[in-house]
């Protein structure tokens, strides 16, 4: 695995200065025994950050926020609530360093800010027979980038939208700390927030079915508590969605 200069600044932060992936480098640390949960690693640059659906995740160096934040040995925790929690948590930390802007979900797990990606989260789980005992959680948040040379579906960072710059290392400690509090919150509490925040709730929305390729139009009502999106197609029928199955279009 390709990485410099592993810094240990306090008891729980690995800062790199480059690596393939910092979900890779944390997973490692797990499957060698090595990592203690709430420990997170950060880089300045990833050579092959990994996306959601095998998609590369590119970030300009020094600038955001690369992350991943080690969960090792949990109990009594299930997919699903992770798969709210982390949102939530993430989408409350960057809604305190934007009061100016309305930060939202979207299903399942990216965060907006006026209909633009902000965040990007990749959560890798490990399971001990059918139960969760550890995950890392991957975070890519742009923070000071302003140029994505990107034609179409442009990113956003905080800089874009607030006009100042941030430190990327108060983010961090924000987010870990969001995260580890919000264990302590209850699934339903949880998936309440989510909802809350949901972008595109009660908004008219295009999706693609991933295999077909099939078009619907509908009304978003929410997520569910199985973390399936929920859509009132225009006919009227209710359809529910699982991750992965349906595309926003
Ligand atoms: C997405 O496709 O939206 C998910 C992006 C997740 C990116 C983060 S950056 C830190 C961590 N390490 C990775 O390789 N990926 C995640």
């Amino acid at each position: 695995m390709l990485h410099f200069n592993p810094v240990e600044y306090n008891n729980w932060l690995i800062r790199l200065d480059i690596i393939d992936s910092t979900n890779n480098y944390a997973m490692q640390l797990l499957q060698d025994g090595m990592a203690q949960s709430g420990t997170v690693v950060s880089a300045k640059f990833q050579s092959a950050g990994k996306g959601q659906r095998g998609k590369l995740w590119r970030s300009s160096p020094g600038q955001n926020v690369a992350m991943s934040l080690i969960l090792a040995d949990m109990q009594h925790m299930d997919m699903f609530r992770l798969a709210f929690l982390v949102p939530v948590s993430v989408r409350q930390v960057l809604q305190s360093f934007m009061p100016e802007c309305q930060v939202l979900i979207k299903w399942p797990n990216d965060i907006y800010v006026n209909d633009r990606k902000i965040c990007g989260i990749l959560i890798e789980n490990v399971f001990r027979g059918s139960s969760l005992r550890s995950a890392v959680i991957g975070i890519g948040i742009n923070v000071n980038q302003s140029d994505f040379g990107l034609p179409d579906k442009v990113p956003t960072s905080l800089l874009l939208e607030t006009g100042r710059a941030h430190v990327p290392e108060d983010i961090i400690a924000a987010v870990r700390a969001a995260v580890l509090k919000g264990l302590e919150r209850s699934s339903g509490s949880l998936w309440q927030e989510y909802n809350r925040f949901l972008w595109k709730r009660d908004t008219c929305v295009r999706l693609g079915m991933a295999t077909s390729g099939e078009l619907l139009q509908g009304t978003v009502q929410g997520v569910n508590a199985d973390f399936e999106l929920v859509v009132r197609r225009d006919d009227g029928e209710l359809c529910r969605f699982s991750f992965g199955s349906v595309q926003w279009l």
